[in-house]
């Protein structure tokens, strides 16, 4: 079981200094549009993931105008107390203490907190490039297994170096073959090992994906997905050899598993251009509680799930389904975002569910 007890934050977005007392599993937060919701929710993630769920960099978390800021949580995990703080000092150095130890790597604390997040700008990961779909898939498998965090940060070092040895190559129209030989090898050793991992892991998702819409949905629609990667077909040792030319010549690397996507069809065409705004809402939601399922899995306890703007999202019929799903059939603890606090309330009664409200302004 993992529950946060208590988070305080201090600088963080519109909050110049807030705390917040969690006592039941479900938490429904409430307040008009701009009052802080999202803020609260992304203070949560921050705590599980050392960064925002919404902004790459951390100078859009510090509060406009200030420098520094302070993240505190306090989590329950197995019966084991948990005091972390992330601090971004005056001059940006960033910390991160877990029960008074700093980390040396962020990497370290990444999937000992494991959270999920259903926000609606998600659907960028159904409608968006092949890039949002490799970061979900790597989102999981770092929580999963922490050798996957450091693999992608090495292959994508490694693809850097190439990359510039290329481009250094086209400027003084001379190659270091034996350097490029060398990060080849690197660059294939990582690559395989993500690929084989992310092969793995997508003939667990997808199946279970496929049948939280159906759950959803009540039918399948024709929805097919499928892992996609050059490595399916050849090494990438020898894709890159066969390919070095083409490289050289482009100045980048046209292989290897940057490239790879997770396909997604509707009738055997592109769900993207296809399929309705509830159906992509549907796949959304579908793949994400795919994830809290196999997160809760391979860690043994469930994650805390972090629901921003739902009730936006989904029928009343689908919502009541969903909530009763991740409230009542879960023993996780939960957080709900919505603008009206009576229309949440109302779903919560309906389902039976305990719940703490925070009421923002
Ligand atoms: N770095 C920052 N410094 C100061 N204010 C910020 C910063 N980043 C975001 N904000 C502000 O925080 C406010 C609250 O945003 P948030 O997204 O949490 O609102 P919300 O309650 O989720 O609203 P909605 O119902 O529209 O989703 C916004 O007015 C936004 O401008
Ligand atoms: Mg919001």
């Amino acid at each position: 079981m993992l529950f946060l007890q208590n988070i305080s934050v201090v600088q963080f977005k519109n909050y110049e200094q807030q705390q917040w007392l969690f006592k039941q599993r479900i938490t429904a937060v409430c307040g008009p549009n701009g009052s802080g919701k999202t803020n609260l929710l992304d203070a949560i993630y921050y705590l599980c993931f050392t960064k925002s769920y919404f902004s790459r960099q951390d100078t859009q978390i510090v509060q406009q105008g200030k420098s520094g800021l302070r993240v505190d949580g306090n989590f329950l995990k197995e019966e084991k107390q948990h005091e972390l703080v992330c601090i971004i000092r005056e001059n940006n150095r960033k910390e991160f203490w877990a029960n008074g130890e700093e980390y040396k790597k962020f990497s370290e604390h990444i999937g000992k907190f494991p959270c999920v997040m259903i926000a609606p700008d998600d659907v960028g990961l159904i409608t968006g490039n092949s890039e949002e779909r490799r970061k979900f898939i790597d989102t999981i498998l770092s929580q999963c297994n922490t050798d996957y965090l450091n693999w992608l940060i090495d292959y994508n070092k490694i693809l850097q170096q190439r990359n510039s040895l290329l481009k250094a190559a086209a400027e003084h129209n001379r190659m270091d073959e034996s350097l490029l030989d060398t990060l080849d090898e690197q660059l294939s050793e990582k690559g395989q090992l993500i690929f084989t991992a992310r092969k793995q892991f997508t003939e667990e998702l997808i199946p279970a994906a496929n049948r939280y819409y159906q759950s959803i949905a009540e039918n399948e629609d024709g929805i097919e997905m499928i892992y996609d990667s050059q490595l399916l077909n050849d090494t990438l040792l020898n894709l890159l050899q066969v390919n070095r030319q083409r490289d050289l010549y482009l100045q980048r690397t046209g292989c290897g598993i940057h490239k790879d996507d997770m396909e997604i069809t509707m009738n055997g065409y592109a769900f993207k251009n296809l399929a309705s705004q509830g159906q992509r809402k549907s796949l959304l939601f579908a793949l994400k509680l795919a994830e809290f399922e196999i997160l809760k899995k391979q860690k043994g306890f469930t994650p805390v799930l972090l629901l921003d703007d739902v009730f936006e999202k989904l029928d009343a019929g689908r919502m009541h389904n969903l909530l009763h799903k991740v409230c009542m059939e879960e023993n996780g603890q939960v957080f709900i975002t919505d603008t009206h606090a009576e229309r949440m309330e109302s779903q919560l009664k309906a389902i039976g569910a305990d719940y703490g409200l925070i009421k923002l302004l």
